[in-house]
């Protein structure tokens, strides 16, 4: 019981902000022409060249509809990053304000859940919709990332048992023990319901998967899924603006907007976000790396000082962003300094291994393991980088007291840093 409280409050505090994600995939497994029901069944698939040109197609229709229910989105269009990620683009150079995407409620994918912690009961409400394929609302539901594409992530969900240990954090693989224990024991308990309805254990960790990064909460009963805004990609810190206003198009009719917070130039992507991620947060929740910047800011969760499954769970740490605020005495400090050497040398030690892990049955292509090798690297650059705060910290408090022993002891540890990166 514990165990599904868990999962439950974990995805629903990341929501609670607002805004999700886009698809957090490789691109190249994006635009299968399979539906959700052959996917289930296994039932055979196109070649990838068809796919592509399917899913390019589903999407045109996908705006058609869009633009007929009375939505506005004018100054963007759809496009891929470079990482291959679908995304929203800025058709032209944009301001701070401008309207970038207008949707008319009438379209907004509306579902309910009876409990706020209930995370689990969403993705079922997902997967039931997705195998009920309402009229309304077939054309954005044939746009989102598919079953395949899930398959690929390297969420708490997706992420092959033979790659847990590259994790090398305890914490982490109790947190995905957690989460799987989790869903199995929902799975169990509604099984007999829902098997009969189509739905199966690995659709709903696609839908769970789905949710996750996909969807808005609405109101207190039902969460939805919002076309297009649900294609924009998250960063941190992302300035773009959400509210409920008159459409543009017709103002008898309330629209869910997205204005832009700052400046887009032609051709950059429109962001998405809501609040702030750690990279481990971003990649086990939703099965995704950070850009580089980003992710090395600041020490993932599963290496901090208080790392617990819980933190991980996204109770936490976000609204700070400037550590070692806590550590203040020279003590302190240093001690901190020690363990995250320590924990920088085994990392490093890891690698060796690393480097020649044997790719998971499911992960033929390995498009999973390397993103998981880019986990590891981000996550030792995010700790040098804290390590270069702690010793700045020591300095100020060397410079900012006439404390000898603190001088000496400073100096001690700038050194111990030089060897040690040698
Ligand atoms: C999917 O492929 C089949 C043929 O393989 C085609 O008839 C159908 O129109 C395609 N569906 C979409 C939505 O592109
Ligand atoms: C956007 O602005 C840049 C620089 O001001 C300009 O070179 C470019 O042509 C503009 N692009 C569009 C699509 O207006
Ligand atoms: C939430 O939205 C749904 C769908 O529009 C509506 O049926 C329901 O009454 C709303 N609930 C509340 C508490 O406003």
């Amino acid at each position: 019981m514990a165990a599904f409280v868990l999962l439950c409050l974990v995805i629903s505090t990341l929501k609670q902000a607002g805004a999700a994600p886009g698809p957090s995939l490789a691109g190249h497994h994006s635009g299968s022409n399979t539906t959700f029901k052959e996917a289930a069944t296994g039932q055979p698939r196109t070649d990838a060249a068809t796919d592509q040109q399917h899913a390019a197609e589903r999407e045109q229709q996908f705006l058609s509809w869009l633009s007929q229910e009375g939505a506005s989105f004018e100054s963007i269009r759809l496009g891929r990053s470079a990482a291959g990620l679908r995304g929203v683009f800025a058709a032209a150079n944009l301001s701070k304000g401008d309207l970038l995407v207008a949707v008319p409620h009438h379209v907004i994918l509306k579902l309910p859940y009876s409990s706020n912690d209930d995370f689990c009961e969403q993705g079922e409400a997902l997967m039931l919709a997705l195998l009920q394929r309402d009229p309304a609302h077939v054309a954005h539901l044939d746009v989102l990332p598919t079953l395949e594409e899930s398959r690929m992530s390297p969420d708490t969900f997706h992420l092959p048992r033979s790659y847990w240990k590259l994790l090398q954090s305890e914490v982490a693989e109790s947190f995905i023990l957690n989460q799987r224990a989790a869903l199995l024991q929902y799975w169990r308990r509604h099984q007999q319901r829902l098997q009969p309805l189509g739905a199966s254990l690995e659709l709903l960790r696609y839908t769970l998967w789905l949710t996750a990064s996909r969807t808005f909460n609405y109101n207190e009963t039902h969460f939805s899924l919002v076309p297009l805004v649900d294609m924009t990609n998250h960063v941190n810190g992302c300035p773009t603006v959400h509210s409920d206003k008159p459409c543009p198009n017709n103002p008898s009719e309330t629209c869910f907007i997205i204005r832009a917070g700052a400046a887009i130039a032609a051709g950059n992507e429109v962001c998405n976000g809501y609040g702030y991620l750690r990279n481990d947060e971003a990649f086990l929740h939703y099965g995704f790396n950070l850009d580089e910047q980003q992710a090395a800011e600041l020490l993932f969760v599963v290496d901090r000082h208080d790392a617990s499954m819980e933190a991980l769970a996204g109770v936490g740490y976000r609204a700070e962003t400037r550590p070692p605020h806590f550590f203040r005495t020279r003590a302190a400090l240093q001690a901190e300094q020690q363990r995250l050497q320590r924990r920088l040398q085994e990392l490093q030690r890891g690698d060796a291994k690393a480097g020649s892990w044997p790719r998971a049955l499911q992960d033929s292509s390995g498009v999973i393991l390397q993103q998981l090798l880019q986990w590891r690297r981000l996550r030792q650059q995010a700790i040098t980088n804290e390590l270069a705060r702690l010793h700045d910290a020591l300095l100020e408090l060397h410079t900012g007291g006439n404390d000898r022993s603190t001088a000496s002891a400073a100096a001690q540890v700038q050194q111990r840093t030089a060897r040690d990166e040698l």
